[in-house]
């Protein structure tokens, strides 16, 4: 009986100090350190049941939050001072092979690894999680997880949308707990954790109060396993109310993007516009309902409450939206190669493995799967068969969704894939893009900047710990 819908406030994670700051004499370029230690906490999560134990950076979860300009460099230092491995993806960062994360480059427990971020990309929101071989799932469940914002000051005073106050973080999750209050232990979990209770930045079920006025929401989908289909209400008998999609994970949208819905899948982020300007002294209520194969469970479709007041304290970012935001950066050359990847499960339940063309990660004779010069732009066909979704995740690129069709069930019963990017896919430039059951997606991306081996993947953790990874090597230009 959770039973305790929009009792407590929505928590803000705090923002991230660096250590000490460093200006090259000659460059010019500023370079900022940082440490931050992952720790074992205990949290009391229902008010009326006992603490659970949760795994986090700076021992809170989420971590932290990064807000760093474009152009200041970051070195973080992740100290391990929990009794499990570790390894820190930040993810939506064009990080160097070394500091990216790889599955077996893990932090040992009572080990530090120190991070170099360029943080050269347009400004963005960025996550930083675990990506420990075979344990990541259990990790970002147990609290790894927190946001990276890439900050660019010019394009935000060109663009005035909200900021400061009016510019949140949201990190989305879906837990299973057990009567004492704990999250229950899903390490035996080969299919998916789906969660029937969904948290917001750590809080089950919060409420947030808001002025009558613009707000610009990072959505960020955080869950091990499930896929948020969110819709934005007043009351449940009427109709949804507008958002405004204006970024995603690589960044500003074209152009501002009107939707009554917004499919989130794991670890896709939406900036999303909500203006609440007619809704003085009401509350809008954030739901999500079910969507691809995911289960739902009594009580799972609210999300977060807000709770409008009578007042506007500052007019900033507050107007129209601008018609336009950004010419998008699309990888338009011609030379375009065609690979196609099958995202498959195989294996009798409950023993399943996901492959993708039949390898799996732990295959390392096999596990690099490409090798793409680097500067070449590359079609990647994405194949979803079967009954599954699976959020597919490129490390290292942006990468437009050129096309999305449905195709033939190959499971009886299965329900059909969607055709068609979504209008506000079709806006962006992402890094991870939702293959529905049936479902085959393409995508273009330009492979560069650097050569070194990087991963793609399942970002349902699950299937990622259960094999749905493998490699690619962006190889130096020919000669
Ligand atoms: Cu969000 Cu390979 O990770
Ligand atoms: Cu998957």
């Amino acid at each position: 009986e959770y039973g305790h819908d929009f009792e407590f406030p929505l928590p803000i994670p705090p923002i991230k100090e660096p250590l000490t700051s460093h200006t090259d004499y000659k460059t010019g370029t500023k370079i900022d350190f940082y440490e931050v230690k992952i720790r074992e906490f205990k949290k009391r999560l229902f008010p009326d049941l006992g603490e659970a134990t949760l795994v986090g950076y700076d021992g809170m979860a989420p971590g932290p939050t990064f807000r760093i300009k474009k152009g200041t460099e970051s070195v973080v230092r992740f100290v391990n001072e929990y009794g499990r491995k570790s390894a820190v993806h930040l993810h939506g960062s064009y990080s160097r092979a070394p500091f990216d994360g790889w599955a077996e480059d893990t932090i040992e427990p009572g080990q530090y690894k120190d991070y170099y971020y360029p943080n050269k990309q347009d400004g963005r929101t960025l996550w930083y999680h675990d990506h420990a071989m075979g344990i990541t799932a259990l990790n970002v469940y147990s609290g790894q997880a927190g946001f990276y914002i890439i900050e660019d000051p010019e394009m935000e005073a060109k663009l005035d949308l909200p900021q400061g106050k009016y510019d949140i973080p949201l990190m989305f999750q879906s837990h299973f707990y057990d009567a004492s209050g704990a999250i229950t232990d899903m390490t035996g979990e080969r299919n998916s954790t789906f969660g029937d209770t969904f948290s917001v930045n750590g809080q089950i079920l919060p409420y947030l109060d808001v002025e009558p006025r613009k707000y610009r929401f990072r959505f960020l989908n955080a869950a091990a396993s499930r896929t948020f289909n969110f819709t934005l209400v007043e009351k449940d008998w009427e109709g949804p109310l507008p958002m405004y999609v204006v970024g995603s994970d690589s960044g500003f949208t074209s152009h501002p993007v009107e939707t009554l819905s917004l499919v989130q899948a794991m670890a896709e982020r939406w900036e999303v516009i909500i203006d609440f300007s007619n809704y003085r002294d009401k509350e809008l209520t954030l739901k999500s309902s079910r969507t691809f194969a995911d289960e739902d469970y009594e009580g799972t479709g609210n999300v977060l409450q807000f709770r409008v007041g009578r007042r506007v304290t500052s007019k900033q970012g507050n107007g129209p939206l601008p018609p336009k935001l950004i010419d998008l950066q699309l990888p338009t050359d011609h030379e375009k190669i065609d690979q196609r990847w099958n995202f498959t499960r195989t294996g009798v339940a409950p023993n399943f493995t996901w492959l993708i063309n039949n390898v799996g990660f732990s295959d390392v004779y096999n596990r690099v799967l490409r090798n793409v010069p680097r500067g070449t732009i590359e079609k990647w066909i994405l194949h979803g068969g079967g009954g599954w979704s699976h959020p597919i995740h490129i490390h290292l690129v942006d990468f437009q969704i050129v096309s999305r069709t449905a195709v033939e069930p190959r499971r009886n019963g299965t329900a059909p894939g969607r055709s068609g990017v979504t209008p506000y896919e079709a806006a962006a430039l992402k890094d991870v893009s939702a293959v529905g059951q049936n479902e085959e997606v393409t995508v273009l991306a330009k492979y560069a900047p650097w050569a070194g081996t990087y991963m793609f993947h399942c970002h349902n953790l699950i299937h990622e710990d259960h094999e749905m990874m493998a490699a690619f090597n962006v190889t130096r230009l020919p000669e």
